[in-house]
Parts: structure tokens; sequence; C-alpha cells
């Protein structure tokens, strides 16, 4: 008899998208006459930016030929794109951080689910509330969670930290010893930011409870204002409690290409029950040679491409379309009267929801009588309830389509 893993019994109905989605599409197959604006997921709509595209065709080509075919790549990333990202993303910033700390990978989604493979099960997690549903739902599958309660929404094992406008969208530090924090800004969904001293609470909290962070940076580039981190390693000590998680899905455009990377330096240490000390990289290189075989080269050139002079231009501009959207949609809701955040440092915008409605009565209205979709804030735990998701990743004639709407 095969025995199942019991533990995705426990998971709570569908993934928050798809059931999204499967709404979306009973709607739409009802109502073929309505044009639908889609605010909900945060899938981008610009073309990837063409530095990408050359490089794709280039690598392609290569490919083709004796000198330029490849087969199996390292496992961890080329060594192109590891310097790329080290010379780029750290020590332009002032971070050292070296090529064999950096893991490349087919999304931050991904990593972000996989990471929990090296880490035994009696951890205590710690996640924002709201929260990226992917950090909760592998801890339950991994059987981290214990058991769902209906009546207050949460997992018993689970240590819920609150974010919401009652305390400035800061997470208050637990108040009892836990050993995964799940940590995401700007944040996803709240669109919110800690600035570098918030930060450090943290990091001081982490090195006082030999607690790891998983701090997920995927919206860093979307940071505007000054003092904020676009990586934990601008903060102090965060070298020996943090692994950071990176995407170029949102900043490149590589939802559909899929390439992402993470972080764990050599001093971030793991305990044994003897309390013997474990460097989280020499589990997390075995691991992924062991379960996975790189990114496709080309892939991988296209991600490199990200960082020539040509590619940072237009990575930029797509990033200032986006952000201008989330300034269009902030600023239409903020004059309709809602109670907006987030869209400044983030193309996530967050809205109350109106009166007395629930976040999935809001989402069932907005989409019967507006025809848009968002994402409703319980989707994304207990304290989102009453709130609402809207992305600026769409384009701009439906994102002021949406607006006008509203
Ligand atoms: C979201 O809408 O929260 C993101 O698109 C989800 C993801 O990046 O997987």
């Amino acid at each position: 008899m095969s025995l199942i893993n019991e533990n995705f019994l426990e998971l709570q109905e569908s993934y928050l998208f798809s059931t999204v989605a499967k709404k979306v599409a009973k709607f739409a197959e009802e109502h073929p006459d309505k044009k639908i604006i889609k605010l909900g997921i945060g899938d981008v709509t610009r073309p990837i930016a063409k530095a990408c595209i050359e490089a794709m065709h280039k690598a392609v080509d290569e490919l083709g030929t004796e000198e330029g075919f490849r087969g199996y790549g390292p496992e961890q990333g080329y060594d192109f794109l590891r310097n790329a990202i080290v010379e780029n993303d750290y020590k332009a910033r002032g971070i050292d951080i070296s090529s064999d700390e950096v893991f490349v990978s087919d999304g931050a989604k991904c990593d972000c689910g996989n990471i929990v493979d090296i880490f035994a099960k009696d951890n205590v997690v710690a996640i924002t509330d709201p929260v990226y549903p992917v950090y909760l739902d592998t801890n339950v599958m991994a059987g981290r969670s214990g058991k769902f309660n209906k009546e207050k929404q949460v997992y018993e094992n689970i240590v819920y930290l609150p974010v919401t406008a009652q305390n400035n969208f800061e997470p208050e530090l637990p108040k009892q010893k836990v050993d995964l924090i799940y940590l995401c800004f700007p944040n996803n969904p709240t669109g919110t930011v800690l600035t570098k001293e918030q930060l450090k609470k943290w990091v001081d909290y982490a090195k006082e409870n030999n607690s790891i962070i998983l701090y997920d940076a995927a919206y860093e580039a979307f940071i505007t204002e000054k003092n904020i981190p676009h990586s934990i390693y601008e903060v102090e000590g965060a070298k020996d409690v943090a692994i950071e998680f990176k995407s170029y899905s949102k900043t490149a455009g590589f939802t559909g290409v899929r390439c992402a990377y993470l972080v764990i330096p050599k001093t971030v240490k793991g305990y044994t029950k003897t309390g013997e000390k474990i460097e989280l990289n020499k589990l997390w290189n075995r691991r992924t040679c062991t379960k996975f075989n790189g990114v496709s080269y080309i892939v991988q050139r296209a991600a490199e491409a990200t960082y020539s002079k040509e590619g940072k231009k237009e990575i930029k501009a797509n990033i200032e379309y986006y952000l201008e959207n989330a300034k269009i949609i902030r600023e239409g809701l903020i004059k309709a009267g809602y109670e907006v955040y987030g869209g400044v440092n983030s193309p996530y915008i967050w809205l109350k929801v109106p009166g007395n409605m629930t976040s999935w009565e809001f989402f069932d209205k907005l989409l019967a009588e507006k025809n848009i979709v968002g994402t409703p804030g319980s989707g994304f735990g207990p304290h989102g309830e009453g709130y609402f998701r809207l992305t600026a990743f769409g384009t701009r004639e439906n994102s002021i389509e949406a607006i006008k709407r509203i």
C-alpha cells in the first residue's frame, strides 16, 4: 500500500491564485461580452528587454555549433552569471558576497519552497500575516504546521506576525523563540517596506536566538525611497543569519522565462541536535547537486544580459512604467476615498475594503460590477481580511481604465 504524505491533507482549499483564476474563468464564460481587467496575480505585461532577447538568440545559435554546444551545466549556475550577480547586485552596494554563495535557479517560488528541505521538522516557523502563501503552504507540506484551526484560520504550530495598518505594517518581534523567520520586503502583498533600522531589529533577534531569516527580496528593484535596504546584507550582521531570495521575474519580466537566485553566505550556520554548527551553504549545495540540473544556458545568458548597459536601461524603463501604473492606481483610489497602502516602493497596492464587506465579497463585487480582478487580502492570511491587493503589472491602458471604472 502506498502511503501518502498526509501533511498535504492539512492544506486549505486550493492555492490562492488558482482559486482566483477559476473564479475569473467562470465569470468570463458566463459573461463573454465583458472586458475583464486582470490586476490579480503579479504577472508582468511588458515585453522582455531587447538585450535579453538578443542574448537568448545568440545562445541558441551557439548551442547549434560544435564549439558552442553545451550539455549539463553546473547545477549552481554558470560562473558568468554568478559573477555578474556578485558584481552588480552585491559589490556595487558595498556587500561582500562570493560567487559560490550564489545559487542560480528557475524561480524564487521554487527556492522559497525548496529551502525547507534543509531544515528539521521541529523548527518553529514565523511568518508575517498576511503573507505570500508559498512560505506557509510549503511548511504545511513539510509537516511543520500542526493542525489548522478553522475558527481562527491559523495553524497551531505557526507563529503569525500581524502586519496591518494598526502597527504601520511593521511586524513585532515574536514573544516566543522562533527558528525560521520569513520576511519579504518590499512586502508581498501589502507593498510596504522596512527601513534598515527596522530590519536590524530582526537581524539582532535572529543572532540572539540562533534563528535564520529567509529574506525574500523579489521586489527590491521597485524601491524608490532612500534608507530602504535593497538587500538584507546591507544590515550589519545579516551575513550570519540570513538567506536571501532574488528573482528576475518582476524586474526583467522573466515570469515565463524562469530565472532567480538565492544567496547563502558561508557564515550562515544551522545546528545539529547535539549543537554542532553546520554551514547551510554546504547543505543547499548538496541538495542542489542531487535534485537539480541547473537553469538552461539560454536563460542564464538572458539573465546575464540584465546587467549589461543596454539591459539595465531597458529594465529600468520597464520598472518605471510599472511604478507609474502603481502611482495611477494608488492616487486614483485615494481620490475615490479608499484607504490605500503600498504602491510607492512596490508594484502592489493594498487597500482597505470599504464598509463591512469581507475581502472575498469585495472581490466578487469588483468582478461583477466593474469587471476588475484583484486578490482578496484574506487569501494571504487572517490579518489580510478586510484588505484587497491590486497589482501595477498590468498595461498602462488597463490601469487607467480600472481606476476610471472604480
Ligand atoms: C503574486 O501575485 O503574489 C506573485 O505573482 C506570485 C509569485 O510571484 O509567485
